[in-house]
């Protein structure tokens, strides 16, 4: 049997996250060994919102070394920077012009950050047809399936609909892909308010912990994630959002179940399960720090291993992208 396509990516803005780590990347560095994996930085996503040059080439470079001290290897997987292929720009446009613009319109994510960009600069229409090139990068590869968090669920469905339509229109193209969530993580909320996730974008720091951040700073957010009224350490999504939280937290990184641990902190205050949460963190994330640490080093290595990744993935694209152009009828 032909191995499974995976491909997923992230957005090189703002400070990676247990989220990120929990609902995405943990994953990907399972997936590797059984199927064909591709791992992206979509820095042209990032650009739908304002970024400064300098920071996101920075950042571009970090989300690369996050990927390998996390454990994704390149000898066994793919992993590029986006803007690398053009064949990610070019289809997308294509895609576009087959999108009825009511479907974007109505996507969660651009209803969310319109709100946001409205109040500072204004609606890019980049941050609109953010889903088509998000559509393009997975259809590109003859995906079959996308490991994401809940919110990039809306996308690859939308991605589906996209590519049925196509095949219904021009023939059989491309496969249809099916997003794949980690059940234990698929939403790691906000610490500081956990009616929202956890996101690289809050305004404030409080509100995640970056798998950068030093023991210190892990062990301060912790002590001072929120907490709900009443001290009994139980899980109930409704009245104990916080706790909840904290307890999907503690599970995801320790594999210890919900049950037992309800049952170990019965009669116990938020105090200890704060700290034992914080020294369980500071254990997962060390060795990715540790390795971090060494690749900064060595930027020439990861520099080439993203550049290999992009022509081991437009050998792969640029299939596809011929096989639409025709379609379509572009003339060769
Ligand atoms: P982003 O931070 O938007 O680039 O997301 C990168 C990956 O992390 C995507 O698969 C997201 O769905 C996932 N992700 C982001 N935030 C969270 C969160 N709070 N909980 C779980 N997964 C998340
Ligand atoms: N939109 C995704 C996010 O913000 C990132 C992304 C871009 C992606 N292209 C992708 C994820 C393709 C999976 C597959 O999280």
């Amino acid at each position: 049997m032909t191995r499974q396509r995976i491909f997923s990516g992230i957005q090189p803005s703002g400070n990676l996250h247990i989220g990120n780590y929990l609902g995405a990347i943990q994953q990907f560095v399972g997936l590797q060994e059984t199927t064909d994996a591709i791992f992206c930085i979509v820095d042209l996503h990032a650009i739908t919102v304002p970024q400064d040059p300098e920071e996101l080439r920075k950042k571009t470079l970090e989300v690369a070394m996050i990927y390998l001290a996390c454990g994704i290897d390149p000898k066994k997987s793919i992993m590029f920077v986006q803007s690398h292929n053009h064949d990610h720009a070019e289809l997308a446009w294509i895609l576009n012009t087959l999108t009825p613009l009511g479907e974007l319109e109505r996507m969660t994510q651009f209803k969310e950050k319109r709100q946001s960009a409205e109040k500072r600069r204004g609606v890019l229409s980049g941050l609109l047809n953010y889903p088509t090139l998000m559509a393009a990068d997975i259809l590109l590869y003859q995906t079959d399936v996308v490991p994401v968090g809940e919110d990039q669920k809306q996308h690859v469905e939308l991605t589906r609909s996209i590519a049925e339509r196509f095949n219904n229109r021009f023939g059989d193209t491309f496969m249809l892909p099916k997003e794949m969530l980690n059940k234990s993580a698929e939403r790691i909320m906000g610490l500081d308010d956990p009616s929202k996730k956890m996101s690289k974008s809050a305004k404030s720091a409080n509100n995640y912990i970056a798998l950068l951040d030093s023991p210190d700073e892990i062990l301060r957010k912790i002590k001072t994630a929120m907490t709900d009224s009443g001290s009994e350490i139980r899980f109930d999504k409704k009245a104990k959002s916080a706790v909840s939280n904290l307890l999907a937290v503690y599970h995801a990184f320790s594999k210890e179940s919900i049950k037992n641990l309800e049952n170990r902190y019965a009669g116990k205050g938020y105090a200890e399960f704060k700290k034992d949460l914080g020294e369980i963190i500071i254990a997962k994330l060390e060795p990715i720090q540790n390795r971090f640490r060494e690749l900064e080093k060595n930027s020439d290595e990861v520099m080439k291993i993203i550049r290999e990744g992009a022509e081991r993935s437009g050998a792969i694209s640029q299939k596809t992208l011929s096989e639409v152009k025709q379609k379509i009828g572009l003339i060769a």
